[in-house]
């Protein structure tokens, strides 16, 4: 039977802990690429690579290997390399029946590193323990292999050592991987059933996906249904990626490769969607959920000239992922731009980078908010509002606090793995982003790892920064969703000179409202330019001024061109220029310049 010289893996690890390296060598040594290639890392630089525009998800490949005069067919599966991807991560792991673990002996198991495992653990894969980076003195394998049984009950004996960079230990792996991991569960017999668990635009071709054959066999010409979105897609082209796209006749049970159905854009075709044949609807993999976008910001061009090609730039990079949330948004300031929704914070970094890099795109992003559920209540306001609870994702949407009865704010349960003489100024942290240690375990002499529940609020600015800041870069970190938690939300908003600057409104807890007034009203004093006249800035809780501070006028001289003394005339000149500034401060609408804003919302 061909199903049982098959194999399909992922390769897990932290990130740096050199899965991309690892993937280079094990293409390079079962030949799909040339040797001569190495130690650069081949998938990210390839074709596929560039036309995709991605490097998250270009390591799904076939290679073929003979062991004992038999060939076998790995199927090495890409996951996402970040955190906000941990949903992505599980789909692509259930494509898998086993993974490689990989750990840089350098480095130890990082956050990541536990995150990940216990993805393939609950998932019953089967886990190969590596250790990475072997070739190098500062390596510490006695003390990581510890940790690994200490954590995750690994057997010293079983954990494989490599060095990725220079190809040691490769063929052991190879040899793992056949002997631990079992063929897929299959039969071919049965009507054709496969996961999708990736995808990606192509310019020409449309989406193209990524799948794993459960069941019976698709070839080209075949109709198939996506179970999701009930759509029928005629089956273009198929294929392996080897590791660019290389076309078959037909796949079967147990394989895995691409297809090309005729699917315009990456949202027809969804990750961990099940696909079957048109006239044989099949049971859908369990726990498919659309993605759902927890961390949201204004996105505006710096010079709105540069609208439509920032547009274009967006929406391209929308066509290869999913899971953005795009609406049209604007304002008096900014002009016209975009809400974006993103998985995480680390997701909506990595899009602005790539907006910047391959787009050459110039942008002015609002400070991240996170969706607070927000319950109405009476009945007339229930009605008006057509529902009793609400998701705000704008500061400026938020209802009059008058008719909420009850706010839930989205929690994570964060993971930080550091060594030990960081933890209490790590503790200090979490708890100054209201957090609270839930657990923490020693794993190693001087290493700990722990567990803390936080408002995702609290993380979306500047947690990662601080956390790296007071751990000298040591501290690794990993968070999930922990659900929606009631919480005490206040709206501050901003005036310039009476004047409401929209754009400025912010939902914060209300224990840190009146201190976060203060802190944006010196930003503002710092960075708006000054006038000839006094500017007046103010924050204002339900319509209460909280915080104030002043922007000194610029002092044009008048008398400048008075040589000499005649007294009178100053002091005729200098009643006149304090009279007409008067008049100003009172008319004084503020314009604030885009550079002010770029300065305060910028972290
Ligand atoms: P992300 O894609 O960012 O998640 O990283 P990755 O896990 O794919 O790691 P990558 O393969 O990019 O490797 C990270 C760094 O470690 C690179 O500079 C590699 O050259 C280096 N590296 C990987 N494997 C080894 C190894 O066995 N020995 C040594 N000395 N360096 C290695």
């Amino acid at each position: 039977n061909s199903v049982d010289f098959i194999r399909n893996f992922s390769i897990i690890a932290h990130i740096d802990h050199g899965k991309s390296t690892l993937a280079d060598r094990l293409l390079e040594f079962t030949g799909v690429i040339p040797e001569s290639a190495k130690n650069a890392q081949v998938l990210d630089k390839l074709q596929v690579e560039r036309e995709r525009g991605i490097t998250v998800k270009a390591q799904t490949a076939t290679l073929f290997h003979m062991y004992k005069d038999q060939e076998y067919m790995l199927n090495l599966i890409d996951t996402p390399g970040h955190v906000d991807f941990h949903y992505e991560v599980s789909r692509s792991l259930s494509a898998t029946q086993g993974v490689i673990l990989l750990v840089d002996a350098t480095q130890g198991v990082q956050a990541q590193t536990v995150a990940n495992f216990y993805l393939a653990f609950e998932a019953n894969l089967a886990i190969i323990p590596v250790l990475n980076k072997i070739d190098l003195k500062t390596s510490k394998t006695e003390q990581v292999i510890e940790e690994l049984n200490t954590m995750f009950d690994i057997e010293p004996e079983e954990v494989l050592q490599i060095s990725a960079k220079l190809g040691i230990g490769i063929d052991k792996l190879l040899e793992a991987v056949i002997q631990k991991i079992p063929p897929p569960p299959c039969d071919v017999e049965k009507p054709f059933k496969a996961l999708l668990f990736d995808s990606w635009f192509d310019k020409y071709q449309g989406a193209v996906a990524n799948i794993a054959v459960k069941d019976g066999s698709l070839k080209k010409g075949d109709e198939i249904v996506s179970a999701y979105t009930q759509k029928r897609h005629p089956v273009m082209e198929l294929g392996f990626m080897h590791p660019l796209p290389t076309k078959t006749n037909a796949l079967y049970a147990g394989q895995v490769g691409y297809i090309v159905a005729n699917m315009r854009n990456t949202k027809e075709a969804l990750i961990g969607d099940t696909l079957y044949k048109v006239k044989s609807p099949v049971e859908p993999f369990p726990g498919f959920r659309a993605p759902k976008p927890m961390v949201f910001a204004g996105v505006f061009p710096a010079d709105q000239g540069e609208y439509f090609n920032l547009k274009v730039a967006i929406e391209r990079l929308i066509l290869n992922d999913s899971s953005i949330e795009l609406n049209v948004d604007s304002s008096d300031v900014l002009g016209q731009g975009w809400r974006l929704g993103f998985l995480g914070i680390l997701h909506m970094e990595v899009f602005n980078q790539r907006l910047e890099q391959e787009y050459d795109a110039n942008i002015i992003i609002t400070s991240p908010s996170v969706p607070y559920r927000v319950k109405i209540f009476g009945e007339k306001n229930i009605k008006m509002y057509g529902t009793d609870e609400i998701m705000v994702l704008n500061p400026s949407k938020l209802p009059n606090p008058a008719i909420i009865s009850e706010v839930l704010e989205p929690m994570v349960q964060g993971t930080v793995i550091t060594p030990s003489e960081y933890r209490k100024d790590i503790t200090t942290l979490c708890q100054d982003k209201r957090g609270h240690l839930e657990e923490e375990i020693h794993i190693g002499e001087d290493r700990i790892l722990m567990k803390f529940i936080l408002p995702l609020n609290e993380i979306v600015l500047d947690f990662f920064d601080k956390l790296k800041a007071i751990s000298s870069g040591y501290a690794s970190f990993d968070y999930e969703d922990h659900g929606y938690q009631q919480s005490q939300v206040t709206k501050v908003t901003f005036n310039l000179n009476d004047h409401e600057v929209e754009e400025l409104s912010m939902l914060v807890h209300t224990s840190k409202a009146v201190q976060e007034a203060k802190e944006m009203c010196v930003k503002l004093r710092d960075n708006v330019p000054r006038q000839l006249f006094l500017i007046a800035v103010q924050a204002r809780i339900g319509g209460q001024v909280v915080a104030r501070e002043n922007i000194k006028p610029m002092k044009k001289d008048v008398t400048a061109k008075c040589y000499g003394g005649d007294i009178t005339r100053r002091k005729k000149l200098l009643k006149n220029q304090a009279e007409k500034l008067k008049k100003m401060r009172k008319i004084g609408k503020i314009t604030v310049p885009k550079e002010t804003f770029i300065n305060i919302l910028k972290r």
